[in-house]
């Protein structure tokens, strides 16, 4: 048997990277500003909010529960516009009111907003996947700010950027980093606490996203895979240009996420990534592209029914080896795998390490959606009080 955390019993995202005390330049007292409500007025944490999308929409609705009275926002912002107005701010309505109101884009407003809020923790939540705001971590961790993300640019993007974040959080900023990988599934923080107690990671092997998992768990052959495509895109669990997941890159800088947290000191250009999308249609418009998903259906077809013939499935597995091999791709496994026996849109990530070495610890659950993905940024920040 393996031994299996699943989603609903283990805490969902509560660790963050690095050092967990608040850093010294932070004051400590907490000063209420004029134009903060009064009832957030005694808030220990301030934050602000960039991207308000799925994700970003999901946290605002978060934040008006009581599990966030301890949090003040103090800025929010989308790709257009900002907003860092108290009023403005404590409105129901202020992710549809950003769309037509609001300050131009500006981050030094931001960061200005959140030195004025006298909070004990600074907090910069990045719920875009936007590189240049990536870009910025490094930078603000080293000024003070803890930085709590869903964007992987960074962690999963070139190495230089990594070691960059390493060096930015040894000055005492955390790096809530939770919603990367597996939508707050607890992976990373269980890989820092197996690391903290001396074991390491050998390998790991695993469904890393949550629309490839959907779509070869159901994919029997029965109909087009053009088809089941287009069912996951209207059911929204592919991106709104389906490549984006089809390429595997997503699953690639996942890979490259955990394996750096474990140690190993891979470059984005050591993951060897098999796309789905062929050739001919990788750099066409999206809209050609979805006119032509049907091209993708022979060659999916074929490798279905080889694997059939041998009694096994297809699942599109991000693979690690002990020498830091790094793989993705469409892979053919026995019924008996772990990954053969994933249901709807579930991750799975299994770890065999020095002292998990017989079986593997296998993480499993859902691994993508806007409450899950918000509520492990939530947890990050929470844990920062
Ligand atoms: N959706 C999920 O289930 C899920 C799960 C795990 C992780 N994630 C990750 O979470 C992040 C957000 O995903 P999403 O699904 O919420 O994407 P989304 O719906 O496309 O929203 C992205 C948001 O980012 C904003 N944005 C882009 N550049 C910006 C900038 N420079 N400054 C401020 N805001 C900017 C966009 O602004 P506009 O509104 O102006 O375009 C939009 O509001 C991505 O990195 C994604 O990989 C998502």
């Amino acid at each position: 048997m393996s031994a299996v955390l699943e989603a609903g019993t283990a805490a969902v995202g509560a660790a963050s990277a690095a050092i967990p005390s608040p850093p010294k330049s932070i004051a400590t007292e907490v000063v209420p500003t004029e134009t903060a409500p009064a009832a957030a007025a005694s808030s220990a944490i301030a934050i602000v909010l960039l991207g308000t999308g799925v994700v970003g929409g999901a946290l605002l609705k978060l934040l008006n529960t009581p599990a966030a009275a301890s949090i003040r926002l103090v800025g929010v912002a989308n790709s257009r516009r900002q907003q860092t107005q108290a009023a403005s701010l404590a409105s129901r309505g202020l992710r549809e009111q950003l769309n037509s109101h609001g300050d131009a884009r500006d981050n030094a407003a931001l960061l200005a907003a959140l030195d004025a809020s006298g909070a004990a923790a600074r907090v910069i939540i990045d719920a875009t996947a936007s590189s240049s705001l990536a870009s910025r971590h490094a930078e603000w961790l080293a000024h003070g700010y803890h930085v709590v993300t869903a964007n992987k640019a960074l962690a999963g993007g070139e190495l230089s950027g990594w070691r960059a974040l390493q060096a930015a959080t040894a000055n005492g900023a955390s790096y809530g980093d939770a919603a990367t990988v597996g939508a707050g599934l607890p992976v990373l923080s269980t890989l820092r606490r197996l690391r903290s107690c001396g074991d390491a990671l050998l390998t790991l092997e695993g469904v890393f996203s949550g629309s490839l998992s959907w779509l070869f768990n159901q994919y029997d052959g029965s109909a087009p895979f053009s088809a089941l495509l287009r069912e996951a895109r209207r059911l929204g669990y592919t991106e709104p240009d389906p490549r984006s997941d089809l390429s595997g890159e997503d699953v690639a800088r996942k890979l490259l996420i955990i394996a750096r947290h474990a140690g190993f000191s891979i470059g984005s250009d050591e993951v060897a990534v098999e796309s789905l999308v062929p050739e001919a249609l990788r750099s066409i418009s999206a809209e050609s592209f979805l006119a032509r998903l049907e091209e993708l259906d022979g060659a999916l077809a074929a490798r279905h029914a080889e694997a059939a013939a041998r009694g096994n499935v297809l699942r599109f597995l991000a693979r690690l080896n002990q020498r830091g091999h790094a793989r993705v791709g469409l892979v053919e496994v026995a019924p008996t795998h772990p990954a053969a026996r994933l249901y709807g849109t579930d991750n799975q990530f299994a770890l065999t390490t020095t002292r998990y070495n017989t079986q593997p610890l296998v993480i499993q659950g859902p691994g993508a959606g806007p409450e899950i993905t918000a509520q492990a940024l939530l947890g990050d920040v929470l844990a920062l009080g």
